[in-house]
């Protein structure tokens, strides 16, 4: 059983891999090289395919401007079946945007660099790895120089991000209170969704919830996608614990890798100097006694959002919290999140009135965070509900398939067994080779 899922995952990897050296997501609904899905792939590839692997994450670094951002989208092809394509998005506005790939202006979660340390670890010609890792790993480095340089107006070591699809969790109930400031100023723009003809409506995001989208875009293109312009003008300005958490484990990766590359003590005492303010300042502002998790900050309406989502937990997966926070987070898992009737973990509180179990980032359970949960609950001592995650993970994968996203609700599955979103979804293939590997 376990050798024939594996056998399922590499076939939906293999169809999605395109000869130009990258996988999409999705066939259909995402039809282009996407960051942080990237980063997820080459874990899975690394497990049987590492030139695979390297040459995904090579692909997507060739993409990186010359201030260090790496774009969100890289449009390696054409293809009508997506919207927003590269004419909407025109990052050829910045100055220093990459002249060789159209692509997207705004980012996604900096998972590179921990995904340098996980081909590592799975890695067995560790020689050959760390060659690979020494060509690429200053790449990774100025991502992150751009991060603390251009998105921390405050000097705090939290970035923010100036876009819901920067987060990852594009629909999350969390923006709904920066959609309510848009409303005045966001006009009906005409445009044709393609999303909604590969996936049930229900299960995505609304038309008006487009439009928010697509205007933030047009103040940053109207401002050339200017850093500095954005943190003064983007309604949407927000630090995430989930981004940041990325960021947080991704430096103490290159730290470790550095280290055992040698030579660069400068760049590790820079990482250092970065991680000790991230970590404090994490914990201080964004860590909620009351509601026992860690929650979003909206900068540029200075109010935290005190909502809990799954990417409350990602810090578990950093190293953030200290022992009496951890044990304080898997309380409120396992009182919110893991009743006897749910799969873990929900993206979004069930106890909450906006909970949504079928749409999108509103509720349903998604691979890439439970692999974060995983991992993070394993590192402190939580092995019980960790193995649950994993158990919950493959037991929705071997019943639905490689979906997109899952309902959380076990009674759904009394009557038929189907997932949400779209199916042959990379990353939940390329995830779960790593559970199973495990
Ligand atoms: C989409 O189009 O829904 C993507 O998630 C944006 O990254």
């Amino acid at each position: 059983m376990k050798k024939e899922l594996i056998d399922k995952a590499k076939k939906v990897l293999n169809a999605n891999y395109k000869e130009e050296g990258f996988t999409i997501p999705c066939e259909g609904l995402y039809p282009f090289q996407w960051n942080w899905d990237s980063g997820f792939i080459a874990i899975g590839f690394a497990h049987y395919d590492m030139d695979k692997a390297k040459k995904e994450v090579e692909t997507l670094l060739d993409a990186q401007w010359g201030n260090g951002f790496i774009p969100h989208i890289i449009f390696h092809n054409d293809s009508d079946t997506y919207f927003p394509g590269p004419d909407f998005h025109k990052s050829d506005l910045h100055p220093l945007a990459t002249k060789k790939y159209k692509t997207t202006g705004i980012t996604q979660p900096p998972v590179l660099g921990f995904v340098f340390k996980e081909l590592y670890r799975i890695a067995k010609d560790k020689e050959d790895i760390l060659n690979f890792i020494k060509t690429e790993i200053d790449k990774v480095f100025e991502n992150h120089k751009y991060f603390y340089e251009n998105r921390d107006p405050n000097n705090e070591g939290l970035v923010y991000i100036f876009h819901n699809w920067e987060s990852g969790t594009d629909n999350s109930p969390i923006w709904d209170s920066v959609w309510e400031t848009m409303e005045k100023d966001t006009p009906n723009y005409k445009f044709e969704r393609r999303d909604t003809s590969h996936v049930d409506a229900s299960q995505r995001p609304t038309n008006r919830e487009y439009e928010y989208y697509l205007h933030i875009i047009e103040i940053a293109k109207e401002n050339n996608y200017d850093d500095a312009k954005i943190a003064e003008l983007s309604p949407f300005l927000i630090q995430d614990p989930l981004f940041n958490s990325m960021l947080i484990k991704s430096n103490e990766a290159l730290i470790d890798l550095y280290g055992i590359i040698g030579n660069n003590e400068d760049k590790i005492e820079t990482l250092e100097y970065w991680q000790k303010k991230s970590i404090s300042n994490f914990n201080k502002k964004l860590f909620d006694d009351e509601l026992g998790a860690y929650i979003h900050y909206d900068l540029r309406n200075n109010k935290p959002i005190r909502m809990i989502t799954s990417s409350s937990f990602t810090p578990l997966f950093s190293n953030i919290p200290n022992k009496n926070q951890a044990s304080v987070l898997v309380d409120t898992i396992i009182s919110k999140f893991g009743g006897e009737d749910k799969y873990l973990c929900a993206s979004f509180d069930p106890e909450h009135e906006k909970f949504n179990p079928k749409k999108y980032w509103r509720g349903p359970v998604w691979i890439n965070l439970n692999w974060l949960l995983y991992y993070g609950l394993k590192n402190y001592g939580f092995t019980d509900i960790a193995e649950r995650v994993k158990s919950d993970t493959v037991e929705l994968i071997s019943k639905c398939g490689f979906n997109e996203y899952f309902d959380p609700r076990k009674e759904t599955y009394k009557e038929e067994s189907v997932g949400y979103g779209g199916n042959n979804f990379s990353w939940t293939a390329a995830l779960l080779i790593d559970l199973l590997k495990n």
